[in-house]
């Protein structure tokens, strides 16, 4: 198939706008990395179909969705504070240091240091919003 040659392909794109100082967008990105990255996540997140709530509110649909609204999902205060759409730049921030981006957050995750890895995970999340609509 030719996927996993698109795949490195756009890694490689990725990886020279990252060198470049370009914010991270999501078209140039490594989905397979990405997944990695979200195995970080699915202690306290789902992230197939099924989109129940766990620790976290389920991430499939999360690109594009408005902070805090996952239906029946106990937000705490900080988070149901702001009116942030999690669009792919939102996220990049606050994956970068959720404390920070959303002080007294209940997320208890540190955060990811590294923009590379940021930029895949967001592409990944991405693919799961695709696969819902695939349906
Ligand atoms: C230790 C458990 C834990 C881990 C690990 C974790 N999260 Fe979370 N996450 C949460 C909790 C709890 C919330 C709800 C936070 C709140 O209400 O303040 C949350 C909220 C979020 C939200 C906001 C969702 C919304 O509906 O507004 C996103 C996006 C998110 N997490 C992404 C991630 C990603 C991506 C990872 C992996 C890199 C991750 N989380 C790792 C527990 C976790």
């Amino acid at each position: 198939m030719a996927a996993a040659k698109w795949i490195s392909s756009v890694a490689l794109t990725a990886a020279l706008a990252i060198a470049g100082g370009k914010p991270a967008i999501a078209d140039d990105c490594n989905v397979e990395h990405g997944a990695e990255v979200a195995k970080r996540c699915v202690a306290c997140h789902a992230i197939d179909i099924d989109a129940i709530s766990k620790v976290g509110p389920p991430l499939i649909g999360v690109v594009g969705r408005q902070a805090a609204s996952y239906p029946d999902f106990k937000y705490s205060r900080a988070l149901r504070a702001i009116t942030t759409t999690w669009t792919a730049e939102e996220l990049d921030q606050f994956l970068a240091a959720p404390q920070k981006y959303v002080r007294g957050t209940s997320m208890a995750f540190a955060g990811l240091r590294k923009e590379e890895e940021r930029a895949d995970l967001i592409c990944f999340l991405q693919t799961l919003n695709a696969a819902t609509t695939d349906k």
